[in-house]
């Protein structure tokens, strides 16, 4: 009935709304009675910290990181807010996000709207409840050239590391223009080394070493996969997210909104995700960990993930169809 009630809205709508309403139930103690902390707890050691559960919330969902308790609430053991980009940004024009209901997915071109890395921090440190995994998922500002893009990351890294549990390096919206060339290996080895070496002096600063990931695009062939690998592990890279949305039409084919520009996320993203995955987990060996996202919507679909080399999973799209039941039984399951 709820989702009945919010699909008839404008997706971006509904989502804002849904938000306010987590984050008021949780004010009011509502969440607390109706979701208690029970079960949920498997945790589980990665990245030198601890995950109380498998599943996350991916990025882009609390893109502001001021609904954190309430997303916690719902059996999340991590949560990745934002992306972030040093200064607040409106996105690209209205409408962005685009629901294909058949098919259990969507479409955005949401272009990294966000209120900036600092009212990100600012939020982390309002907590009051989570005790999961906060991960900050950092990004460039759209009119910052890519040749300049290191010095908005390592803006982003300076700012959410003292408050940050990992720090997830976007380098795969679609939306951002050229964001996708800094996975180019030499782009990429470039900027891996300039944050990891800043990674050092932090680490030294705040007396905490807190984990960097790369997040990857399911767009990758096989010999690109390869050669980022050889420079993950070159550089020392601490984890990979695998994989971002896709530019693929080819599973949405027909649809009346498949021609949208931007992003496809959700079930039909889910077997060219996982291949992906598959590919990076063959080539890393097992050296580097794996968090893999895109088109989780069932039980069966996070195995399929653990299976291909993921040891943690997030999930999105399935979460707007299915609701926090779907997240309740992910992170009982896969205890
Ligand atoms: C509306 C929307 C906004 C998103 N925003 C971001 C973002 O800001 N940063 C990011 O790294 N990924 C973003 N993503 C991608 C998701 O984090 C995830 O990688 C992708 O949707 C695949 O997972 P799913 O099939 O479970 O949705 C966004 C996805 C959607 C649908």
């Amino acid at each position: 009935m709820v989702r009945a009630g919010l699909f008839r809205l404008d997706p971006e709508v509904a989502h804002h709304l849904s938000l306010s309403v987590l984050r008021l139930a949780e004010r009011v103690g509502l969440l607390r009675l109706a979701y208690p902390a029970d079960e949920l707890v498997a945790p589980v050691e990665v990245l030198g910290l601890r995950f109380p559960n498998r599943i996350g919330l991916a990025a882009g969902m609390d893109k502001a990181g001021d609904t954190i308790d309430g997303f916690g609430r719902l059996g999340f053991g991590s949560l990745e807010i934002g992306t972030f980009t040093p200064r607040a940004q409106p996105g690209n024009p209205k409408p962005r996000l685009f629901r294909l209901v058949e098919h259990e997915a969507i479409i955005n071109r949401m272009g990294f709207n966000n209120a900036g890395i600092g009212a990100g921090v600012a939020n982390a440190r309002r907590v009051k409840s989570f005790d999961g995994v906060l991960g900050f998922n950092i990004g460039k500002n759209k009119d910052t050239p890519n040749d300049a893009a290191a010095a908005d990351y390592l803006e982003c890294l300076r700012q959410a590391y003292p408050v940050a549990d990992y720090i997830a390096v976007n380098l795969s919206s679609p939306n951002t223009p050229g964001l996708r060339e800094l996975q180019g290996p030499e782009a990429c080895a470039r900027l891996l080394e300039t944050l990891k070496r800043e990674q050092e002096t932090l680490a030294a600063t705040h007396g905490k070493r807190v984990p960097l990931l790369f997040k990857v695009a399911p767009d990758l062939d096989e010999s690109h996969i390869r050669e980022l690998s050889a420079v993950f592990v070159a550089g020392g890279l601490d984890g990979l997210i695998a994989t971002n949305t896709t530019l693929d039409r080819d599973l949405v084919a027909g649809h009346l909104r498949a021609a949208e520009a931007g992003g496809l996320s959700g079930r039909p993203e889910f077997a060219k995700s996982t291949a992906v995955l598959q590919a990076f987990a063959s080539h890393l060996g097992g050296r580097i960990p794996i968090i893999g996202v895109g088109g989780i919507s069932s039980l069966e679909d996070a195995r399929a993930k653990l299976r291909a080399g993921a040891t943690l999973v997030q999930v999105y799209t399935a979460f707007i169809y299915q609701g926090p039941g779907l997240i309740r039984q992910l992170a009982r399951e896969l205890a």
